[in-house]
């Protein structure tokens, strides 16, 4: 496929996931309306809706059949990493005031209300998740299901991407020393790559694939995301705002430890390209492209 006809093909995928992901979303009334405002807001704002896409591919890779037991998952994972990145912009954080080509839920809301808001997403995340229980229709997509809780529950938390969100603040304005290159993979693997892990493994496992299959995406899946969050570092420095639709400069005023600060572009750049090969390796041999072809656009997206 071409540059275009990915980038196109990942807009309609994007779309159909965001229909799916608009289901579970909450009603705007009573006194908990300004919460449930501000949640549909950063949910509806835009973004590339990857993690559920991915999810949805890992599942058509193993040969997954009925995707009611998987649209509550992709619903979920979106929300939570929703979530993650309200909380990410807050001011007590990353202090960004763009997100998703739009203020930021605490610009918008206040810094309380988007708190709050993060925690209904969270929330919501696992009512989403457990609809997937009432789909089933037998005992063995009901232990699919009970894992792929397991996984998601996780690889969010501070196993996942909590801890690495507390290893950044950590690291922000810290003396850089030899721990910096441990510290760094740590960060990266556990804020960034965990949730898209948990993407490709969930997929996996509700399309009921061997063990082997499922480590083998648990190992595409951190390839993806370290590849994913090296990419956004440099992005981060030489990205368009308007194109990200979202603030640029944000590590250099944070002091943040990113691969760009530690390896500098030029390598940034080549092991962004190594680890999205070897991620196409693990993911190769699928009915259509598309996975690999996503992958290989992600090298040098600008978005
Ligand atoms: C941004 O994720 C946060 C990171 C983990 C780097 P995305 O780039 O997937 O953000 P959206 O969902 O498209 O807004
Ligand atoms: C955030 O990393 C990862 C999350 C878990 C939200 P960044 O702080 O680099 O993400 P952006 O650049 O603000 O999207
Ligand atoms: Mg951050
Ligand atoms: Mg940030
Ligand atoms: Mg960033």
């Amino acid at each position: 496929m071409t540059r275009d006809a990915v980038a196109r093909a990942l807009q309609d995928r994007a779309r159909a996931a965001e229909e799916i992901i608009r289901r579970y979303l909450p009603e705007e009334n009573g006194y908990n309306r300004t919460v449930t405002e501000a949640m549909n807001y950063s949910v509806l704002a835009g973004g590339k809706r990857l993690r559920p896409i991915l999810m949805r591919e890992s599942f058509r890779l193993h040969g997954g059949g009925r995707e009611q037991l998987l649209h509550p998952f992709m619903a979920a994972i979106e929300f939570i990493h929703t979530y993650s990145l309200v909380h990410d912009d807050l001011p007590a954080m990353d202090n960004d005031d763009y997100r998703r080509g739009k203020p930021t839920t605490h610009r918008k809301f206040g810094a309380g209300m988007a708190t709050l808001a993060g925690d209904g997403l969270l929330n919501l995340a696992f009512e989403t998740a457990f609809q997937a229980f009432e789909a089933c229709e037998s005992e063995e997509e009901r232990q699919c299901v009970i894992r792929a809780c397991g996984i998601l529950a996780g690889r969010a938390g501070i196993g996942g991407m909590v801890g690495g969100q507390c290893a950044d603040l950590v690291a922000e304005k810290e003396q850089r020393g030899v721990r910096s290159k441990e510290e760094l993979f740590y960060i990266q693997k556990n804020k960034t790559a965990a949730m898209i892990e948990s993407a490709m493994m969930i997929g996996a496992v509700l399309a009921g694939a061997s063990a082997e299959a499922i480590a083998r995406m648990e190992q595409a899946g951190e390839k993806i995301g370290l590849a994913f969050q090296i990419r956004d570092d440099i992005l981060d420095v030489e990205g368009e705002a308007a194109t990200l639709g979202k603030d640029v400069g944000s590590d250099e005023r944070n002091g943040k430890l990113t691969y760009v600060s530690l390896y500098g572009s030029a390598q940034a750049r080549d092991d962004v390209e190594r680890l999205s090969r070897e991620a196409m390796e693990l993911t190769a041999g699928g009915e259509d492209s598309f996975l690999q072809d996503l992958i290989d656009w992600m090298i040098t997206r600008e978005l």
